[in-house]
């Protein structure tokens, strides 16, 4: 019989540090709460939604490309590593390599942690020999790995774009810290959304269907019942477009009339067409993101794209 192969860790960030990040957010000026609080279960399934949408390019073009050079990326990820992927979400691109690659074990990392735990139960059955060290973790914060065993070495995957979430000094400070846990010569697989004309990266994050909008709203639904907090939704507005000057899409729940809301036993006072700035996606060229990798630590290996050039998979090995 084989030995139980899904193991979970629960290092969640308690509720009391939500609490404090998203007071101070709300705090600012411009007001401000970070991306990784759209994933409760339900933030997690919409996300789910949002890959499946016509205006949604970045995940059919990341899963094209894994598909036509994911052979080449099982020979640069290697066997027989420690295989860490950040911000797994359902654990959908990683099948694509584990096919053809054998890991001596997986770490799916993710801060969602239903989410994560019922897509490590799905992958289990359908990769039963597949040994998973299942992590609920805030990867944006210092933390170790809890299973890191000496004798095997580690790649990791970073599919998404998520590194696009944090401004270039915070991505590159994350990439450093991915680096260390990783080790030298260590490979990371990363997927980067690539700077294009605004129509369509406006069209991506303004879908026809309104799920971006309900996926942006469902913050303040989160934030009501575990923050014990009274946002109207109705008062809110979703609002994402692409600022070329910046480089990134950002994402804002703008207030349509002058309100308050009960926070956490704080009060926040809304101007009409003030906002609460919920996500940036930083876009990168090529040439740009390798040089923001090699300032973290990484040498770039091979970077292959899509045959219309929306999206770029990254191999980046630590120097
Ligand atoms: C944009 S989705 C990408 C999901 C999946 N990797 C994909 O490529 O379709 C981001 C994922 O990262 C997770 N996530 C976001 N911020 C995180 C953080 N700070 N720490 C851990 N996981 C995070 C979310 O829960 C979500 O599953």
């Amino acid at each position: 019989m084989n030995a139980p192969t899904l193991h979970f860790y629960d290092l969640h960030p308690p509720l009391a540090d939500i609490k404090e990040e998203v007071l101070k957010g709300l705090s600012c000026q411009p007001k401000a709460i970070p991306p990784k609080f759209f994933y409760d279960e339900y933030g997690s399934q919409l996300f789910d939604q949002i890959t499946e949408l016509p205006e949604y390019y970045p995940t059919r073009a990341e899963i094209g490309i894994i598909k036509e050079d994911g052979e080449e990326m099982v020979s640069l990820l290697g066997n027989e590593c420690l295989l860490v992927e950040l911000g797994s979400g359902s654990s959908q691109k990683i099948r694509l390599l584990l096919d053809a690659l054998q890991p001596a074990a997986y770490m799916p990392i993710d801060i969602s942690k239903e989410h994560l735990l019922k897509s490590a139960q799905v992958l289990a059955t359908d990769y039963p020999d597949l040994e998973i060290h299942a992590t609920c973790a805030d990867y944006s914060e210092h933390f170790h790995l809890p299973y890191s065993p000496d004798d095997k070495p580690k790649a990791a995957f970073f599919p998404g774009s998520s590194i696009g979430n944090f401004d270039p000094p915070q991505a590159q400070a994350l990439l450093q810290r991915v680096a260390e846990f990783l080790g030298q010569d260590s490979t990371l697989l990363i997927g980067v959304d690539i700077k294009k004309e605004p129509q369509r990266l406006n069209a991506a994050y303004n879908d026809a269907a309104g799920v971006t909008a309900a996926f942006n709203l469902n913050l303040l639904t989160r934030i009501n019942r575990e923050l014990e907090a009274d946002f109207d939704l109705s008062r809110f507005e979703h609002n994402a477009f692409y600022n070329e000057p910046q480089g990134r899409v950002e994402m804002h729940l703008v207030s349509n009339t002058p309100h308050e809301v009960q926070v956490g036993g704080q009060t926040f006072e809304f101007a009409e067409g003030e906002s609460i700035h919920t996500e940036n996606s930083y876009k990168y060229t090529v040439t740009q993101f390798q040089n923001l990798a090699n300032k973290a630590g990484f040498q770039p290996e091979q970077v292959w794209m899509d045959s219309a050039d929306l999206f770029s998979v990254h191999c980046l090995r630590v120097r």
